[in-house]
């Protein structure tokens, strides 16, 4: 896994290795599909939840919807769904509320449902082109009343996988990076949909990555029969959504049987082959091998267990928030959320609102999104401040744990300030390190990507790397990204909320910014960028809405 990161790193002159060119005639289909699984069309209703961005912050004050089809449909158009087409030059291509590197969605949904109004318990895959769930496992008689008991009552289980050859087939071996970020990404969309609609949504944090195939049905060997490996799905995440959780309440007993799980499920009628994704397949084996090393086996017991306590126990040092969000339609906001092909340079955002994008960045038990997440923070931002008015320009530091101010204060470079910065909250751990103008640094280390010097501010994410993952083990690997992944979205929403808008950035020399900190050695590493900004929008781009192909039945209320 170490050498896996390492040789997939991005230098000044020699990048990760890649075909170098996109082989057209194999562009992996954006859509999985399971030919032969009953379809189940949902409604279209999000555009109808009359929630305050502002309020998914406030823990109890949306009311909770109950469990039924049309909520479920909710969930999954808000994080999984698609937010507009783009059309130019006779090209179409669909973008989605869960953003991802190159727009190739390498995540796929699903959700295990017990019986609900409107809904067959059974688990079943999100599509979101079509808006539906294909049933893959079918559940009658004593196995439909049994699901139920594997699970607290009105909640259910969403999901995530990876298709891996949908990354790699544009940029070779550093995609597993970047799959890794969406599924952070989609995380941090599935809690954020939750907490439109009241719910709570926790992962099963000890759960080994076999049960989840197992669950899903990934290691059915019919549905996949005949398909090439690369078209093939990996385990990812399992998350227990739904209205019965009130945030912050105890871990032990909301706890899921998955060994019970799996049983019901074994005894269920399995429908549905996996459709080919390409015609023809490049091996990446360096992919391959970093994805069995960050397998996640099985910790301590199959059951699983909802995080929250860490967090709960070692962060509720922080505040409240004073920060006063936007009002806009929640719904609205994340269906509007996209990423910028380009910023203007002029644009500048007051410190008041680079403060409250930071104080979003902070754990807090109870507190979506970062409820979603059962680990204390590992990851940290160095910052390029170019346009914050009341903020001089320059390289800062914030912190996201009270713990590690000492280890990156001695791991970073003898002469920087650690001055505090005038006027910023007492509480918010943000550290002015050099007073200067990093537009051309930032845009260096960032592949020379102009965003990234063009923008109000532009960060690299520095995780606490090697001895979190020498100490918990491989597969922490993943998880540091998937921290990203959420760092990330909570970067895009809060950009959308202030006016102005924000894009991911993967491609970045990874040395060269650790050179910039004068960061040596493997205890911390940058793991995903991100730039904010004023966005110059594209002429020959026309936008149409996501779901003008589907029948206008589903947009009724009934
Ligand atoms: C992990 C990640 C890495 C990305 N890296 C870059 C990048 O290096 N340069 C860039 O211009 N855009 C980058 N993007 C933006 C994506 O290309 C964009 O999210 C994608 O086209 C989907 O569009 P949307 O965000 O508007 O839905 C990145 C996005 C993500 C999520």
């Amino acid at each position: 896994m170490l050498a896996y990161h390492q040789r997939t790193k991005h230098h000044l002159h020699h990048y990760a290795a890649s075909l170098g060119y996109l082989d057209w005639a194999t562009q992996p289909d954006p859509f999985r599909t399971y030919v032969g699984a009953e379809r189940v069309e949902l409604p279209l209703l999000a555009d109808r939840l009359d929630v305050a961005y502002a309020d998914l912050y406030s823990p109890g004050v949306v009311p909770a919807m109950p469990l039924e089809r049309k909520s479920v449909a909710m969930l999954f158009e808000l994080a999984l769904g698609l937010s507009a087409w783009k059309q130019c030059e006779g090209s179409r291509w669909a973008l989605r509320c869960n953003p991802s590197s190159g727009n190739l969605h390498p995540t796929e949904g699903y959700a295990i449902l017990p019986e609900m109004p409107g809904l067959n318990a059974g688990v079943y895959h999100y599509v979101s082109r079509d808006h539906c769930l294909e049933r893959r496992c079918v559940l009658e008689g004593r196995a439909a009343q049994q699901l139920p008991g594997s699970f607290p009552p009105a909640s259910f289980l969403v999901g995530l996988s990876s298709i891996h050859w949908r990354e790699a087939w544009k940029y070779g071996e550093r995609a597993f990076r970047y799959c890794q970020h969406d599924v952070g990404h989609a995380i941090a969309t599935v809690r954020y949909a939750a907490a439109a609609l009241g719910w709570s949504a926790r992962p099963i944090a000890d759960v080994s990555d076999t049960a989840i195939a197992a669950v899903l049905g990934l290691s059915q060997p019919e549905s996949f029969s005949g398909l090439a490996e690369q078209d093939r799905e990996h385990p990812d995440a399992l998350l227990l959504v739904g209205p019965s959780h009130p945030p912050g309440k105890g871990q032990e007993s909301e706890g899921i049987d998955v060994t019970k799980l799996r049983e019901v499920l074994q005894s269920g009628a399995w429908v549905g082959r996996a459709n080919s994704l390409s015609p023809a397949h490049v091996r990446w084996p360096a992919i391959d091998a970093v994805a069995e090393a960050t397998w996640q086996a099985a910790r301590v017991t199959e059951t699983g267990r909802c995080g929250g306590a860490v967090i709960e126990d070692k962060f509720a040092a922080w505040p409240v928030h004073t920060v006063v969000s936007s009002q806009i339609n929640a719904a609205r906001l994340v269906k509007q959320r996209r990423s910028c092909l380009s910023l203007d340079g002029i644009t500048s955002i007051s410190a008041e609102t680079f403060y409250g994008v930071l104080d979003r960045l902070l754990p807090r038990p109870g507190v979506p999104p970062w409820d979603v997440w059962p680990w204390p923070p590992h990851l940290h931002c160095g910052i390029f401040v170019h346009r914050v008015r009341g903020l001089p320009s320059g390289l800062y530091l914030f912190e996201r744990s009270p713990t590690v101010h000492e280890r990156l204060r001695s791991a970073l470079r003898g002469d920087f300030l650690w001055k505090r910065p005038e006027g910023c909250p007492e509480y918010l751990p943000l550290f002015e390190l050099v007073e200067g103008d990093f537009r051309e640094q930032a845009q260096g280390v960032s592949c020379h990507q102009e965003i990234a010097g063009d923008g109000a501010f532009s960060l690299g994410m520095i995780a606490e790397f090697a001895e979190s993952i020498r100490a918990a083990g491989a597969w922490w690997y993943r998880k540091l990204f998937w921290e990203s992944g959420l760092l990330g979205q909570v970067l895009y929403l809060e950009a959308e909320a202030a006016g102005v808008r924000g894009t991911g950035i993967g491609c970045y020399f990874d040395d060269a910014f650790h050179n910039l900190l004068s960061l040596g050695g493997d205890h911390f590493q940058s793991l995903y960028h991100f730039t904010v900004g004023g966005p110059v929008d594209d002429p020959r781009l026309t936008t149409l809405s996501a779901y003008s192909h589907l029948d206008d039945a589903r947009f009724e209320t009934t």
